[in-house]
């Protein structure tokens, strides 16, 4: 999509839809000089409120743009961020349904502040997966918008729209990733195909499996034993900060499928786990990110990635692997698989990247779903500063997190015969995880995001579309932005 500012309102070309936007109760909330006959006649009617979200459209053939979309800012007094996001998802959503392809928009008159949210919500709201459409599919040619043009935008906001842009590629990078089939993007993908996609400014490593094997990373191997593509690991720097200490370590779950292994999941709860890669897709987005906006910070991002499945090489429940980190792990339902290639990665960068803080991000537990539904992830952390700075970042960027604790419940991850089980029965479920996780920090401050919610939706929401959202990207770069400052 081309999304650009424009002036001259009063000599525009011709587009398909002018989007009008207005403040619930409010004659308006655009900056331009615009009105028509119609439109005084269906703020008259009293049909249209400006509720946040809501949408009426009058239709005026002669005009430039045949149809004028008026938009609901909701109550001038509560705009935000996130309720310009939420509005402009509903004008986008309309405007897609219709299959139209030239907007124009006035621009609201809002604080500098806000003015980026608009931005941000076209670019995620126009987003559709269709590369497993067949031919003759309707839907082959994505209903997207092609041209966006913005009249009344300040030069200040219109500077930022290439930030923006690049932000929402890479969002859409962890979508189509999530979304591909999960033969497709497999461990072999990852090896082979990411780093070229990370760009130039990031620097990759490619573990294999053998290389797996030297560094004695025994439960990223084990989960990836019965697959037949064989499990890898992928390490992606940016030094955006060379003499800066800090270094940044963010951690993904790569499960490019999860059956559950031998403790098979049902029909129903294996459906969508294709999405079980996300964690690994976003923290690699966020250093291409990192690198493409040149953020002054150190960043490395390490992708542990496996094929959960099963067969007669699959690993065995009741059976007992080496860490990395030495520490043997009990295997009590192969299905708790991602806190074991996340354990071997998190050990392996303590180790080896010398990191400062640790993040890491993972669809890594249903428990969390029950605990928080569908629209947030769990934060669990033991350093107050990274947490402090993760829900600041969740509060700008409208992608929720509610921190969770990590209540001591350790005694429930003992084994009788290893230094540690792999799950604690099913109470707590989210929080033994997360302490599994702990166990393999080294103390160093950590922050873990359970976002097995989010990251695959079963019905769209907002500017998410529906399945793979994408969730976190924003969330994290936001995050390195802060700490860049
Ligand atoms: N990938 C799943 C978690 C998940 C569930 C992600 C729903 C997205 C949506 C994870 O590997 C898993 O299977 N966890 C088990 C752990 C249990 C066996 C201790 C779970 O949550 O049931
Ligand atoms: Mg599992
Ligand atoms: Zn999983």
């Amino acid at each position: 999509m081309k999304i650009a500012a424009a002036s001259a309102f009063d000599k525009r070309k011709s587009a398909d839809v002018l989007i009008v936007p207005f403040w619930e109760g409010a004659k308006s909330a655009f900056k331009e000089n615009f009105s028509s006959v119609a439109l005084e006649d269906l703020l008259d009617s009293g049909d249209f409120k400006g509720k946040l979200g809501e949408v009426a459209i009058f239709y005026a053939a002669k005009a430039k743009e045949p149809r004028c979309l008026l938009l609901g800012l909701g109550k001038k007094e509560n705009v935000s961020s996130e309720s310009l996001r939420k509005a402009f998802a509903a004008a986008i959503k309309w405007i897609r349904e219709k299959k139209l392809k030239a907007v124009h928009l006035l621009f609201p008159d809002i604080e500098e502040e806000m003015a980026p949210s608009i931005l941000e919500s076209v670019l995620l709201s126009n987003y559709a997966f269709t590369s497993l459409k067949g031919e003759s599919s309707d839907d082959k040619s994505p209903r997207l918008i092609e041209t966006f043009l913005m009249f009344g935008i300040s030069s200040q906001t219109a500077s930022q729209i290439d930030h923006y842009q690049t932000i929402a590629e890479s969002v859409s990078l962890v979508r189509d990733l999530v979304n591909g089939n999960a033969d497709d993007v497999t461990p072999e993908m990852f090896a082979k195909e990411i780093p070229a996609m990370l760009g130039k400014k990031v620097k990759t490593v490619v573990f294999d499996r053998k290389d797996l094997e030297k560094e004695g990373m025994g439960l990223l191997l084990a989960v990836g034993q019965g697959a037949r593509y064989e499990p890898c690991m992928i390490q992606a720097s940016y030094r955006g900060n060379p003499q800066a200490k800090e270094h940044i370590l963010l951690v993904g779950k790569g499960i490019t499928y999860d059956t559950g292994g031998l403790c098979l999941k049902s029909a129903d709860n294996m459906l969508t786990m294709k999405c079980d890669m996300a964690g690994a897709a976003t923290m690699l987005a966020v250093v291409k990110v990192a690198a493409a906006l040149g953020l002054k910070i150190n960043v490395t991002a390490l992708a542990p990635i496996a094929e959960n499945a099963i067969g007669s090489k699959s690993f065995k429940q009741g059976d007992v692997y080496r860490s990395f980190s030495g520490k043997t792990v009990e295997i009590l339902n192969t299905d708790a698989e991602g806190r074991l290639v996340l354990a071997d990665a998190i050990a392996y960068g303590v180790k080896n990247l010398k990191p400062t803080l640790v993040i890491d991000a993972a669809t890594l537990t249903g428990a969390i779903v029950v605990a928080l539904g569908e629209e947030m992830s769990g934060l669990f952390s033991n350093d107050e500063s990274a947490a402090k700075d993760l829900e600041r970042a969740s509060q700008r960027t409208g992608e929720s997190l509610w921190r969770m604790p990590l209540y001591d419940y350790k005694d429930s991850l003992r084994s009788d015969i290893a230094d540690l089980a792999n799950m604690g029965g099913r109470e707590a479920g989210s929080i033994k995880a997360a302490l599994f996780l702990q166990e393999f920090t080294g103390g160093v401050p950590w922050a873990h995001i359970d976002m097995a919610g989010p990251a695959f939706l079963s019905k769209p929401k907002g500017y998410f579309p529906t399945k793979g959202t994408g969730w976190g990207v924003r969330l994290l770069v936001d995050f390195l932005e802060q700490r860049a400052k």
